[in-house]
């Protein structure tokens, strides 16, 4: 099957030989893997960030507007470097924790919900994933009040000074947006006059003194009158150069893809199930490490999409309209045709005829999924699946290892539906908790 795979894959022409015979066969250059796999944190963040607020457009930037001005207040406040970069990093996921409409909007009214548990959840899920562990206390508690100083402790804990300050950032995109003018003297005075009553009640008075060092900046403002995220983000310092390897990418697409399946209409661990057959698949088919992680990736975020609830979902016609609002990560331009490719063709078109083996391979995995969630047995579903010929070499092979592989595709979907089912419960336990 390698050789089959390799037939397939075009690799670019700057291929070197794996000994001095002529090459059986080719593997693209170091370059050509420095080239596709420099992943930055910061714009991966900044884009998931804006894909979560796609949900709902009166979230529209409010992450990446909340991290752009917490970088400035945490530099005014002489934070140090690494203070600065976990207050932006968590400034730009800080509500993830909001999984349905009305937990999401609710932060975003000034005088904020004490019972809405969205910070806690929030915090929960991000401690699922390692790279943003370090990240879970700030998020925890970026709704405490500093309460003249008692607020230095929450829970029996101490609270991180960058959830104070992120606190106040927040609440400060919150009150821009809802009093924003085109003069930005007036918009910067109007917001003094807000935040002012809340000083040492809500906020750290040096926090208040750093914005209104900040207000008399005319360049913050212009970027604030920005609807280009970027804009944003390339104002942010400090993090600019942080990459992150694909296991990475990959942890950060689950977490994501969890969220997805809670808006969608599919079953809660339908994305996470695509994303692990097909990941299983393309090992069995002896693609690279590197490359199973990008199909696992791309069977996770195969349904990113259908959070934009501002686009309709109907294939073909669509799919530009779709590439065009949404915020593709930079170094994964190709996951993101393959998902691409699955929102804009009819689920028993894609073929190995006209598309990559990795497109076939996500689209064999969504193909098992809803076999396997139908009332027959996981086993005849499978069965069912697999008889279904289309004459299509790489579709036939795919399905023939579906049946040979069967047992442990049940198992990782099985597996997958308790650990989801688990953290749902755990989720629920922490909503009735507020
Ligand atoms: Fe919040
Ligand atoms: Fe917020």
């Amino acid at each position: 099957m390698t050789l089959f795979y390799l037939v397939i894959k075009c690799y670019p022409s700057t291929a070197v030989s794996v000994n001095s015979q002529p090459p059986l066969i080719t593997l693209p250059s170091v370059e050509y893997y420095k080239n596709i796999m420099t992943i930055h944190l910061l714009s991966t963040l900044a884009s998931i960030a804006n894909t979560i607020d796609m949900i709902n457009p009166r979230l529209n930037l409010h992450h990446v507007r909340t991290a752009f001005i917490a970088s400035h207040i945490a530099r005014l406040v002489d934070f140090s470097p690494a203070q600065q970069r976990k207050t932006v990093l968590a400034a730009l996921v800080h509500d993830i924790g909001g999984l349905n409409e009305q937990s999401r909007l609710e932060p975003l009214n000034y005088l904020d919900d004490e019972d809405n548990n969205h910070a806690l959840i929030g915090s929960e899920m991000l401690s699922w994933i390692p790279l943003f562990r370090p990240l879970s206390k700030i998020v925890r508690f970026h709704h405490t009040h500093w309460g003249n100083g008692l607020g230095y402790y929450a829970e029996g804990e101490q609270v991180p000074e960058e959830s104070h300050l992120l606190f106040f950032a927040d609440r400060l995109d919150v009150l821009y947006c809802q009093n924003r003018t085109e003069h930005s003297k007036h918009s910067g005075k109007a917001l003094l006059k807000i935040l002012d009553t809340g000083v040492k009640t809500l906020y750290k008075e040096e926090y208040i003194n750093a914005f209104r060092t900040l207000s008399s900046n005319e360049h913050f403002w212009s970027v604030m009158t920005s609807c280009n995220y970027q804009d944003y983000i390339k104002e942010i310092n400090g993090v600019n150069n942080d990459v992150i390897s694909l296991h990475n990418l990959r942890d950060i697409a689950l977490l994501l893809s969890f969220i997805i399946d809670q808006f969608s209409q599919q079953i809660p661990w339908h994305s996470i199930a695509v994303g692990r057959i097909a990941g299983f698949l393309a090992a069995r088919i002896e693609m690279s490490t590197a490359q199973t992680l990008r199909v696992e990736i791309g069977g996770l975020l195969h349904n990113i999409y259908s959070l934009d609830h501002r686009v309709s979902h109907e294939h073909t016609s669509t799919a530009k309209k779709i590439q065009k609002k949404t915020y593709p990560i930079e170094g994964i331009d190709d996951i993101f045709e393959w998902v691409l490719i699955q929102n804009s063709t009819a689920l028993d078109k894609l073929s190995a005829k006209k598309h990559e083996p990795e497109v076939v391979l996500i689209a064999i995995a969504r193909q098992v999924v809803d076999a396997l969630n139908i009332t027959k047995t996981e086993e005849e579903s499978l069965d069912l699946l697999v008889k279904r010929n289309q004459n299509d070499e790489m579709h036939d092979f795919t399905m023939s290892l579906v049946a040979q592989y069967s047992s442990q595709i049940i198992q990782i979907y099985q597996a997958t539906a308790e650990e989801v089912t688990e953290l749902m419960n755990r989720i629920e336990q922490l909503t009735n908790s507020a």
